[in-house]
C-alpha cells in the first residue's frame, strides 16, 4: 500500500469533519508526518460513523431467548472418571491448544503495566500470568504433555509481555510451547465522534477487543501450524480469573463428550440480578445474554423444582471446535461501543488523563462467537473453587476478594 499524500487524506478528514487530526501536523519532523498520515489511511470510518447510535443500539438487544440447561456438578461428579478419560487422551495426543486473552487494558485496575504482571502476592511474589501458568502446568503433569500456549498481546503490551515471560524464564513452561501474538488495534472516539488524538502525532488507539483473537491468531500464521500439529480445540481464557482450570481433563472431555460445538465454563450465580451473562439460547442458538439485556421476570423465572431457570454466569473459558472457528473465520462480528476513560490530548496539545469515562471505544467481544455455533455445553465449576476475577482495585472482584479466594484455595500467596 503506498503512503497516502496529505491532500487525499486532508480531502477525507474534511470529508469526516475530522480535521482537528491534522493541527500539529506542521510541527512534525517528515518522518512522524508520514507515520501519521499512515494511521489516519487505516481509520475504518464506518466505524467511527457507528457512534451516532451510541451509547446503545435497541435493534441489536436479544430476542427469543430460551434457558439452556448447563451439566450440572452433580452429572460431572457422577461421570468424572469418564470425562477425566476422554480429556487425558486428547491432551496426550496434543488435541487442545490454550488461548490466553491477555491484550486487554485493565482499566479498571489502574495498573500501568500489563494485568498479568500484577502482583497478586502478599509474603511472597506471586505474579498474575505466574498463578495461570502455575494452573495450567497441573494439567500438563497430570497428562505428561504441554499443552501448546497462544498469548493474545496487543500492541499497547507486547514488549512488555513477552519480556517479563523471558525474564522469568516462562514461570517453568516449555517456552518452545509459548506462541505470542498481536491483536488488532481501533481509534477511539470522544462523545462528540471526533478521534482523538494520544499526541501531537499520534491518534489514539486502543486494543479492538477479545473477540477478534481467532483472526488475529490466524493472521499470525498460527492455524496452519495448529491443523499440521492435529489441534482439534482451543480453550480460549481471561488473564484476570487467578483461579480458573485450564484444559483440566474433565473440562475438555465433557464437551468432546458432548458433541457440541463448544462449551464454556459457568458458576451458579449469586442471586438472579448478579451483574454476569448468561449463557441462554436465542433464536434456538447458543448465546451469552448479558444481565441487563433480561427482563426482572426473566432473572426470577424458576423451574417445577424452584431452581433458577437463567441461573449460570458465564466466567469467559470456552473451548472450541477448531474447524468450527475456520467456518466462521471471515464471518462479521458485532461491534460493541464502550465507554471508557481514554487519554487524550486536548486543544491546546496537554495530554489528559481523565477520571470518568469520556469517549467510546469499539470492541468485539468473544461472546458473540457463541452465537455463530451451533450448540454449547453449559459446564458448571465451583464458584469459589474457580472464579476468583481481579477487575477492579477494590470492592467486588477485586485484588483483595482474589487473594482470599486464593487463600481459600490453599494457594500460597
Ligand atoms: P475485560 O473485559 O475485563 O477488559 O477483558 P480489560 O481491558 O482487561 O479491562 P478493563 O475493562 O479496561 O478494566 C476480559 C479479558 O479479555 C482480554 C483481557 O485481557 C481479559 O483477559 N481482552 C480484552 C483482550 O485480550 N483484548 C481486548 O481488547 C480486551
Amino acid at each position: 500500500m503506498s503512503t497516502p499524500s496529505y491532500e487525499e487524506i486532508y480531502t477525507t478528514l474534511k470529508q469526516q469533519n475530522q480535521l482537528h487530526l491534522l493541527k500539529y501536523y506542521d510541527q512534525l519532523t517528515p518522518d512522524r508526518q508520514a507515520a501519521l498520515l499512515e494511521q489516519i489511511h487505516s481509520i475504518d470510518w464506518e466505524l467511527i460513523g457507528l457512534t451516532k447510535k451510541a451509547p446503545s443500539a435497541d435493534e441489536d438487544a436479544p430476542k427469543d431467548i430460551e434457558p439452556l440447561g448447563a451439566m450440572e456438578l452433580s452429572e460431572i461428579e457422577r461421570r468424572r472418571e469418564e470425562f477425566t478419560s476422554i480429556g487425558l487422551d486428547a491432551l496426550r495426543a496434543r488435541k487442545t491448544g490454550a488461548v490466553l486473552l491477555a491484550g486487554g487494558q485493565g482499566t479498571r485496575l489502574g495498573f500501568d503495566k500489563p494485568k498479568g504482571m500484577f502482583n497478586i502476592g502478599v509474603s511472597k511474589t506471586l505474579y498474575i500470568f505466574q498463578c495461570l501458568i502455575n494452573n495450567l502446568m497441573d494439567v500438563v503433569k497430570q497428562a505428561g504433555a504441554w499443552v501448546p500456549l497462544y498469548i493474545m498481546t496487543s500492541q499497547k503490551n507486547h514488549e512488555d509481555t513477552t519480556a517479563f515471560f523471558r525474564e522469568h524464564d516462562y514461570f517453568g513452561y516449555n517456552p518452545d510451547e509459548v506462541h505470542f501474538f498481536r491483536q488488532d488495534m481501533a481509534p477511539s472516539v470522544g462523545y462528540d465522534g471526533k478521534v482523538l488524538m494520544e499526541a501531537r502525532d499520534r491518534i489514539s488507539l486502543s486494543p479492538n477487543g477479545n473477540g477478534g483473537w481467532f483472526s488475529s491468531l490466524c493472521r499470525a500464521g498460527y492455524l496452519k501450524e495448529m491443523q499440521e500439529q492435529g489441534i482439534e480445540w482451543l480453550t480460549v481464557f481471561s488473564v484476570d480469573n487467578v483461579l480458573q482450570r485450564i484444559n483440566d481433563p474433565a473440562y475438555v472431555g465433557a464437551v468432546i463428550a458432548s458433541g457440541c460445538d463448544c462449551g464454556g465454563k459457568v458458576v451458579r450465580k449469586a442471586s438472579p440480578d448478579e451483574r454476569v451473562g448468561v449463557l441462554c439460547k436465542e433464536s434456538g442458538k447458543p448465546a451469552i445474554v448479558e444481565y441487563y439485556e433480561m427482563t426482572d421476570d426473566m432473572r426470577s423465572l424458576r423451574d417445577e423444582n424452584g431452581a433458577l431457570l437463567y441461573n449460570f454466569g458465564v466466567t469467559l473459558n470456552y473451548m472450541f471446535r477448531l474447524e468450527r472457528l475456520v467456518d466462521i473465520l471471515n464471518r462479521k462480528m458485532p461491534v460493541h461501543i464502550v465507554e471508557k476513560k481514554i487519554p487524550f490530548i486536548d486543544e491546546n496539545g496537554t495530554e489528559v488523563k481523565p477520571d470518568a469515562p469520556n469517549g467510546y471505544k469499539f470492541e468485539e467481544l468473544v461472546l458473540d462467537m457463541i452465537h455463530m455455533m451451533d450448540s454449547c455445553l453449559p459446564y458448571e465449576v465451583v464458584r469459589e473453587n474457580e472464579f476468583a476475577p481481579v477487575k477492579n482495585k477494590e470492592g467486588v472482584d477485586s485484588v483483595d476478594t482474589a487473594r482470599a479466594l486464593l487463600v481459600k484455595n490453599g494457594v500460597e500467596i
